[in-house]
């Protein structure tokens, strides 16, 4: 693990059982993680953390879009607090780690701050951010982007599941419609810890990544109406199928992320096909669109290769009216060079191998960063596999990656004012 000059060490055995253990929450048969946003599993792993929280003496407190903020008071209480973690929420079909990697090793960190019997000179709160994975409502980065005045409160309340659930209504629903404004409030500082989700910390044998910033994103909705009819009986001429059409969108999506090369992104991930029978042409599907880029102007450049009027009389051809709602767009959001240069710094003392970093995911740290600096800690992850139940981490290199953020946020907690 090379020289580790500081006795000042988390503790891996805690860390890690600590993630088994809220890994049981939501379990599937395949090893994954199934804990939708602000439903009844969500709420189970929130009660979780935050009896975790409360036992390490932290004081939590709950914001009105859910986001969590567990406080450890610092020497001087009326110094903006450094803020540090991540998500509890994870795909369908999720790892045990995204997310969660970077909320328990926030907590090892105030343990370990505890054991140690250490003061810090500004306040220290561990976040619980709510939503972020996007993949139940729609949007990503929730409850970081109401807290970051990204979005207004009351837009993201009305939001819909595929069920036609509010946003609003499942955070009444499992108790997380908190008291606290939500809205950002003076802090210090952000560090987040996350696994890579990518391949090539684990390909250049890297324990860490300073991430020096998220790529740019666009997503959108898509609805396709045609008309259902009988599979056995509805000649060719006669056909509006709306499948047929969202298809044609999803080829154009994937040549346009194609013509931008090995750093363009596009994917169609989501897709409901109604009335989804065997011998029904279907005459509706709803279906999601996002592309990313490192490059900005890169993203600019394929919106304007996708819009919506060209999209729409792709699928006229078909017969098939088709609706296209942009949701949101961002720049790529670089991260603030002094944090970076605490994780860095936090690297080296510990001799762990690092290099910089673009983040392809996005991250709550990418609201979070137009407000206060901010920074984020890679880790590898096996095969650089993500948003997948077989999405794995070794205990080494959890370790490193907390012991970073433990480092980092000590450092900036204790700098002088
Ligand atoms: C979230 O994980 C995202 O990158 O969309
Ligand atoms: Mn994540
Ligand atoms: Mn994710």
């Amino acid at each position: 693990m090379g020289a580790q000059p500081t006795n000042q060490r988390i503790d891996i055995v805690r860390l890690w059982d600590t993630l088994q253990d809220l890994a049981r929450i939501g379990a599937t048969s395949k090893g994954g993680v199934r804990r939708l946003a602000l439903t009844d599993i969500d709420r189970s792993g929130r009660d979780r953390f935050r009896a975790l929280c409360q036992k390490a003496g932290l004081a939590v407190r709950v914001d009105a879009i859910g986001n969590m903020f567990a406080r450890r008071e610092g020497r001087d209480p009326t110094r903006p607090p450094v803020l540090f973690g991540s998500h509890l929420d994870t795909q369908p079909s999720g790892g045990k780690f995204d997310g969660a990697l970077g909320v328990l090793a926030g907590l090892e960190v105030m343990r370990t701050l505890n054991e140690l019997g250490i003061v810090t000179e500004t306040p220290l709160e561990l976040v619980n951010w709510t939503d972020e994975e996007g993949s139940r409502f729609g949007y990503s980065l929730l409850g970081s982007g109401v807290w970051a005045g990204v979005y207004p409160l009351e837009q993201i309340q009305a939001l819909t599941d595929l069920e036609g659930i509010t946003v609003g209504a499942a955070l009444e629903a499992i108790g997380y419609a908190g008291k606290a404004a939500a809205k950002a409030f003076p802090a210090d500082a952000y560090f987040e810890l996350h696994i890579e989700q990518g391949p090539i910390l684990e390909a250049e044998g890297h324990q860490i990544g300073i991430v020096t910033g998220a790529q740019a994103q666009i997503w959108y909705d898509a609805v396709a109406l045609g008309q259902d009819s009988h599979a056995g009986t509805t000649p060719p001429s006669a056909r509006r199928d709306a499948l047929v059409a969202a298809a044609r969108v999803i080829a154009l999506v994937n040549r346009i992320m194609r013509d931008h090369g090995e750093d363009g992104r596009g994917t169609v991930g989501q897709l409901v096909v109604l009335p989804n029978s065997r011998n029904v042409i279907p005459g509706e599907v709803r279906f999601s669109v996002e592309f990313r880029h490192p490059d900005t102007a890169e993203v600019l450049r394929i919106a304007e290769s996708f819009p919506p009027a060209a999209v729409a009389a792709a699928a006229a051809e078909c017969g098939v009216k088709l609706e296209l709602t942009e949701l949101f767009r961002y720049a790529a959001q670089p991260f603030d060079p002094a944090c970076m240069a605490l994780v860095e710094e936090a690297a080296a003392r510990c001799g762990y191998s690092a290099r910089k970093i673009v983040s392809g995911a996005g991250h709550d740290a990418v609201y979070v960063a137009r407000h206060i600096p901010t920074a984020m800690i890679f880790t590898p992850c096996k095969d650089g596999l993500s948003h997948n139940e077989a999405e794995s981490i070794d205990p080494d290199q959890a370790e490193a990656g907390c012991q970073v953020l433990f480092e980092a946020v000590l450092a900036r907690a204790n700098r002088v004012a």
